[in-house]
Formats: structure tokens, C-alpha cells, sequence
């Protein structure tokens, strides 16, 4: 029996760094690879070759047995092989339905696209992976988990042969995940070859026959799912002992950072109270579509305050604008890197430096080259963020490591009061460990921080406090000493 898809001895380097050497990969009918890795560790590049968006230095690719050369990406889509990029390729301004038939809409004998045939294919699409808008809902106004759904459903709407989904539960909640593994399923079952690339390893464990892992652009080993142990699959992608996934935080809760007051946006979210104190962590959770984001975006004046107030310790005024909330010790972490938190054509040395810089030429003075050098050499140790040095273009990192220079660059302006949405998206086992320790010494160095996470385990294991977001309200708070699964999940599904 031929494979459905093989990849044979893949090599690729780029300028400084060998992104992969003599990787071998074999794909069934029917069937789910995984693939897993350090950030860094070639996943990416190696569905890129096979999207033909990269060429291979080395190496062949097989389909059904026979040579397959991809030279751009359109030779993959007619091959049937359709990859869904961790880094998003919506087009903004155009419909959601415009987005998941872009290049094939249907249309009329005329060349008119036909609205009305196109709106009832996209919306037996929407319905198919769960997401619940309507088809001329422009995509700029989504979010990027519902966005993440689009782009599965743009998958859909092609015939595919193999289907890889490179993290595409990075921002998903339980209910969107449980409908994407319905979906999976039922792709399987029509005889479709999927790769599903995660750093969440249950998932991996929930849905692959076999799992395939990278290590420094090298195959470790592939084996059946039933063989590996979670601690046998990380002890292989990180190669080096980890120390608990949750380091142990001296709670000390001093002054209240800060303090929101009847907050409203609009139609965004309504009348939210809390307060968060020095040495504190706090969550904020619920399901997509909540409000979560809006919240920090509104704290951090980026969206406009409709009523109530933000008070941060120190300070009278309520932030109007991101560099007034600066100013006044916050930062913020968004959860979409891509528009909001990076400039990709620039090194990852000026990424790092960005806010401090805005943030202390706000305050007249000038950051010395050196000192600039040495902030970003340390968030680059201390992060472990991938990369040949901190002169090379953050476009050419990996996704988990441009997710990194996000993180440093916020701590990097020194503020008081963090605001994180989503700070481990994207980002590796090994690496996670870095953040929330990291995350712990800014509390234990006496700052007050908020952090939005998808990941129940991790707002578990990493707050003092969760706050549960509902339909745009706060449904209610638990307390460590109460944390369960169940007690956030009821609060986020139920109010
Ligand atoms: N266009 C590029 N130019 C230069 N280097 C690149 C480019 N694309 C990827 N790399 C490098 O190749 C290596 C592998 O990157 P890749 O994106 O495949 O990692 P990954 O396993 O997908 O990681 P992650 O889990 O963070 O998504 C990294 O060192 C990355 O910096
Ligand atoms: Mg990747």
C-alpha cells in the first residue's frame, strides 16, 4: 500500500539557521498525524513546503505514491492539499463569506458572484465548524478564535485530500474545541489525511494516531499515540528536565493597583467591578465572545470607556488613549501579535525596546544603543526566545518566539499593572514554564496582573483569584481556595 502523503529526507535552511535536516514524514487515509515540537523546531517550515510556499533545499515530496513537486501554493490547493496557517491570512475588509470562498466563489454565467448561493454555502460552512455569525459579517469585527473558524471552514469548502491544521486550537474554548473534533472526526471518516500540529498535548492525545516529534529540525521518533506517555512526549521535544509546570508564588497582596469602577463599552460589556492588588494574579475567563478582551482593551484606553472609570494606584486620571495608560504604569499583552503587538519587518531587538522607547521619549529622555542592546540580550536568555541573534527580523521567527518578544517587550517598560490576553498562545511546554515564572517574579517584585487565558489549567494553576466573564457581564469571582474546573466552567456557561 502506497502512503496518501510521504515526505521524504526535507531539508531547509535559511540565513543562520538549518530550520530542518533529512525530516521523513508518511500520512494515511483516514488518518490524524500530530506533530509536535519546541517552538522553533521546523513544524511550521516543513507544512510550509508541503503548502509549496517554501521550496525543500533537499528532499521529496510523494502523493499516492507519486512524485510531487509543489513550486507555489496554488500547485498544493489543486493537489488537494490544504494548510491552515498559524498565522492567520484572512482578508479584513471582506465578508466572511467572501473569506471562505476566496478564490473560487460561485458565480454566474455573467462572471457576478451569485450572493445568494454563496451566502447558503457559507452559512452550512459556519454551521458545520460551530461558529455562529452571519456570512456578510465583515472579518475585521471578529475575533481571532472566530477567525481561526473561518479559516477552518475556508479548509472545508475546497475537496480536500489532506488537511493540516497548524495550531488550530490555540484560541479556542471547549465548546468550539469539542465542535472542531466532530469535525475532524467526520473528515476522517471520508478518507482525508489530517495533520493537527499543537502545543496542547492532551489534544494531540485526543485526536492523533501516531505523533511525530521535532526536535532542532530533526525527527526525534514517530510512534502510535498509545505509546507514548505525556511524559515520554515532552521529555522528547525539550530534551532537558522540566521543573514544575506551575512554580509554587509567595502570595503577599499589597495596595490595590488597580481598581474599575462600573466599567461599560457600548454594547461591549457592561457595568464590571474589580480590583486588583500588589503581588496579585488574577484571571479572567469565560468563553470567547464574553467580553474578556474588551475589558483590558478598555482599561488600557484603547476602546472608549462608555461609563464607569479605571483608577490606577498613583494616578487620578482615567487612561483615554495607550499611551496615557503608558504613562501610568500599565501594559498590555494582546492576544493577537500579528495586528497589535509586533512590527514584523523589524529586528527583534527594536520589538523588545518599542514601548520603552515611546514610553521614555514621552518622558524626554534617550535610550542609549547599549542599554538597548542589553534589554533585549536578556529577554532573549531569559525567555529563551529562538533566533540567531537580536538583529534578526522578527517576521522570521517562529510564531511561539514572536510571541515571546510580545511578552518581553512589555515587561521591558517596567510597568506596575499587566494586562495579559492570552500570553501562552502559541507558545511551547518548556517555554510555558518560563512565562508563568516569569509572570510570578512580576508579582512578587509588587505588581498587580490580569491575565485572560482560554486554558482553564492555567488560570488553575497560575491565579489567586479568577474572575468569570458572561454575555458581556461579570458572573462571578472564585477564590483559590475554591478552584475547580467545574466552579469557572458553570460560571462561565451559566452566569
Ligand atoms: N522565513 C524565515 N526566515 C528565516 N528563518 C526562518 C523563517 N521561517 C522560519 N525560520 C526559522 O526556522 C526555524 C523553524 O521555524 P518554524 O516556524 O518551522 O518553527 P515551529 O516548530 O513552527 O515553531 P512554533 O511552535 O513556535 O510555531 C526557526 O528557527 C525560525 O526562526
Ligand atoms: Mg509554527
Amino acid at each position: 500500500m502506497t502512503h496518501l502523503l510521504e515526505m521524504r529526507g526535507i531539508s531547509k535552511s535559511f540565513p543562520g539557521v538549518k530550520a530542518l535536516s533529512n525530516v521523513g514524514i508518511t500520512l494515511d487515509r483516514g488518518e490524524v498525524l500530530g506533530i509536535v515540537g519546541e517552538n522553533g523546531a521546523g513544524k511550521s517550515t516543513l507544512m510550509k513546503i508541503l503548502a509549496g510556499v517554501f521550496t525543500a533545499d533537499a528532499g521529496a515530496l510523494f502523493l499516492d505514491g507519486e512524485r510531487f513537486a509543489p513550486m507555489r501554493p496554488g500547485d498544493s490547493l489543486d493537489a488537494g492539499i490544504i494548510v491552515i496557517h498559524q498565522e492567520l491570512s484572512l482578508v479584513p475588509d471582506r465578508s466572511v463569506a467572501e473569506n471562505i470562498f476566496l478564490g473560487h466563489l460561485p458565480r454566474n454565467r455573467f462572471g457576478a458572484v451569485r450572493r445568494a448561493a454563496l451566502d447558503r454555502a457559507a452559512s452550512r460552512l459556519l454551521a458545520r465548524v460551530g461558529l455562529a455569525v452571519q456570512p456578510r459579517t465583515v472579518v475585521r469585527t471578529l475575533g481571532i478564535a472566530q477567525q481561526q473558524l473561518v479559516e477552518i471552514a475556508r479548509a472545508l469548502s475546497r475537496a480536500a485530500r489532506v488537511i493540516v491544521m497548524d495550531e488550530p486550537t490555540a484560541t479556542l474554548t471547549a465548546a468550539e474545541k469539542t465542535s472542531l473534533f466532530a469535525t475532524i472526526a467526520g473528515l476522517r471518516g471520508e478518507g482525508v489525511g489530517l495533520v493537527f500540529i499543537s502545543h496542547h498535548l492532551d489534544e494531540v492525545f485526543a485526536l492523533a494516531d501516531r505523533v511525530t516529534v521535532l526536535r532542532d529540525g530533526t525527527v526525534v521518533a514517530t510512534r502510535p499515540t498509545a505509546d507514548w506517555s505525556e511524559a515520554a512526549l515532552i521529555q522528547a521535544m525539550v530534551n532537558r528536565p522540566l521543573d514544575a509546570m506551575f512554580p509554587p508564588r509567595q502570595a503577599a497582596p499589597g495596595d490595590i493597583l488597580l481598581s474599575v469602577e462600573n466599567l461599560s463599552s457600548g454594547a461591549r460589556f457592561e457595568d464590571v467591578s474589580f480590583s486588583v492588588r500588589a503581588g496579585e494574579v488574577v484571571g479572567l475567563g469565560g468563553l470567547i465572545g464574553a467580553g474578556r478582551t474588551e475589558v483590558l482593551k478598555t482599561i488600557y484606553g484603547a476602546l472608549p470607556a462608555s461609563a464607569g472609570r479605571v483608577r490606577i494606584a498613583g494616578t487620578t486620571a482615567h487612561p483615554r488613549t495607550p499611551r496615557q495608560a503608558i504613562a501610568a504604569g500599565l501594559a498590555l499583552v494582546p492576544e493577537d501579535r500579528k495586528a497589535e503587538g509586533l512590527v514584523l519587518p523589524f529586528p527583534v531587538r527594536s520589538n523588545v525596546a518599542l514601548s520603552t522607547l515611546s514610553s521614555l521619549s514621552w518622558l524626554r529622555m534617550v535610550l542609549s544603543p547599549s542599554r538597548i542592546d542589553r534589554v533585549a540580550n536578556d529577554a532573549v536568555r531569559d525567555l529563551r526566545i529562538r533566533t540567531p541573534g537580536i538583529r534578526q527580523l522578527v517576521r522570521s521567527l517562529s510564531g511561539g518566539n514572536q510571541q515571546k518578544v510580545v511578552l518581553a517587550r512589555a515587561m521591558s517598560t517596567g510597568p506596575r499593572v499587566f494586562l495579559l490576553d492570552e500570553p501562552t498562545r502559541g507558545i511551547d511546554v518548556g517555554a510555558k514554564v518560563e512565562v508563568y515564572r516569569l509572570i510570578n517574579a512580576l508579582a512578587e517584585g509588587g505588581a498587580a496582573v490580569l491575565v485572560v487565558s482560554s486554558d482553564m489549567i492555567e488560570l488553575l494553576g497560575l491565579c489567586d483569584r479568577i474572575l468569570v466573564m458572561r454575555a458581556g457581564r461579570l458572573a462571578g469571582a472564585v477564590a483559590r481556595a475554591e478552584f475547580s474546573q467545574e466552579r469557572v466552567m458553570a460560571l462561565a456557561a451559566l452566569g
